[in-house]
């Protein structure tokens, strides 16, 4: 298949998304008309989660009006329709991510439980007394602490590569971790506090050649940019639904079947099974070993429909557009004397930054009355924050239905920031 984007540097390529077409693309989304303490909702919070489209909400409703059945289980047309719709939205993940085939698709809750099957299950069998496990000092705790619980369990070592100033990979330190007890390397595409886009590529390339895995969390960089699997030649990429526009507790385990087919279930139950006698069990083959239970099918349907909707709308545009509006709020921050928190050459759309005079929790106290939506806190990366003696930061992070008057809005919100607290 790989019918997915085909890399980076096409999206480089590609002509911003204009500001007619944002326009409009904002009217897919219910929320994005609110208002919020009397003032037009501004939402600056994707990176968290993001706002749903329509064609989401639709798809959603229209699975559970018309198609609502089990699936994998059913005789009855009704489940058999919706077994063909659940198996659809699988066909349509892999398309989108490039992965060879749909039986490289596992649907899990999230990127946090998608992590977790690879640590419970390829980690189990791979890592033992010993070994050792990358990761950076730059990961979401969903991407350190699966590996920390291995690492107890099984006596390995967890290696962290270093960031410098700007939040970047130190390449040359990660290179000098590798060695013959190095099992995997596990890194985020982009930073979901640092905004950095790692360059995967030739982290990818490096680790192989010292003939080590290596794990993507693409929270962070799915929802933003092309990805293609098969072109990165990851072994693993994890994804979370709810942040690509899709629904919550639906998200992705792309795994190269090489890896699939070798590792042993993660969670045991109805559908992952062969057959089950009281002396043992056998178990499908990959993707549905990995699926127990009954799946979230309405979850992964509107992933479908959110995939669908960002292929039409085209992720090289998208990242295009998104490049333009994070240099755009990069100006107003730097303008608005604010400690930009991330300042890598590659970025995403995030804007960490602190205030020496209001804490986090005030500027988005102080934002929210304004209408405008951001977090504040640590973002499930404390380790990355105390890199820049940090406990917490303001973070603003953009999709592509935000405009310059959205980061306009932040920016009239802190100048009030500075009049309460500076
Ligand atoms: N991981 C999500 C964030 O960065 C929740 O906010």
């Amino acid at each position: 298949m790989a019918a997915g984007p085909k890399d980076e540097n096409i999206s480089r390529k590609a002509a911003p998304l204009s500001d007619e077409e944002v326009s409009r693309l904002r009217k897919d989304f219910p929320v994005l008309g609110l208002e919020s303490a009397g003032s037009p909702l501004v939402y600056l919070d994707s990176a968290t989660t993001s706002q749903k489209p329509q064609a989401v909400i639709e798809a959603l409703a229209e699975f559970y009006r018309s198609q609502n059945a089990n699936v994998h289980r059913g005789v009855h047309r009704l489940s058999q329709a919706a077994t063909a719709a659940y198996e659809g939205a699988r066909k349509r993940v892999a398309a989108f991510l490039g992965a060879g085939t749909p039986d490289e698709i596992v649907f899990t809750r999230g990127t946090t439980e998608a992590i977790n099957l690879v640590a419970q299950t390829y980690g189990r069998r791979h890592v033992g007394p010993g070994d050792e496990i990358v990761v950076s000092a730059m990961e979401h705790h969903s991407n350190i602490v699966p590996w920390q619980l291995l690492c107890e369990e099984n006596g390995a070592a967890l290696r962290v590569v270093p960031i410098n100033d700007d939040g970047e990979l130190m390449f040359e330190a990660f290179e000098a971790l590798l060695n013959e007890r190095t099992r995997l390397v596990s890194i985020t595409h982009v930073s979901n506090a640092l905004g950095t886009v790692n360059p995967v590529k030739r982290v990818i390339e490096r680790a192989h050649a010292a003939g080590v895995p290596v794990l993507l969390d693409g929270a962070q960089s799915a929802p933003h940019r092309a990805v293609n699997v098969a072109e990165l030649d990851c072994d693993f990429f994890a994804c979370s639904g709810h942040k690509m526009f899709g629904p919550t507790g639906i998200g992705v385990l792309y795994g190269k079947r090489e890896h699939l087919e070798t590792m042993p279930p993660y969670q045991a139950g109805g559908e992952m099974v062969l057959s089950v006698e009281f002396e043992r069990s056998t178990y499908q083959a990959p993707p549905h070993r990995f699926e127990a239970g009954t799946p979230a099918i309405a979850g992964a349907i509107g992933l479908g429909a959110a995939v669908d909707y960002l292929s039409a709308v085209g992720m090289g545009r998208i990242a295009a557009y998104e490049r333009g509006l994070l240099e755009y709020g990069t100006d107003l921050l730097l303008e608005a004397d604010v400690r930009l928190i991330g300042t890598a050459k590659e970025k995403a759309g995030i804007l960490s930054f602190h205030m020496d005079c209001a804490h986090p929790h005030d500027i988005a106290q102080i934002l929210d009355d304004e209408g405008v939506c951001i977090r504040a806190g640590h973002h499930c990366a404390q380790p990355a924050l105390a890199r820049f003696g940090l406990s917490a930061t303001a973070r603003a992070s953009i999709a592509f239905y935000n405009t310059k008057e959205d980061l306009d809005a932040l920016g009239a919100g802190l100048e009030k920031v500075k009049r309460v607290f500076g």
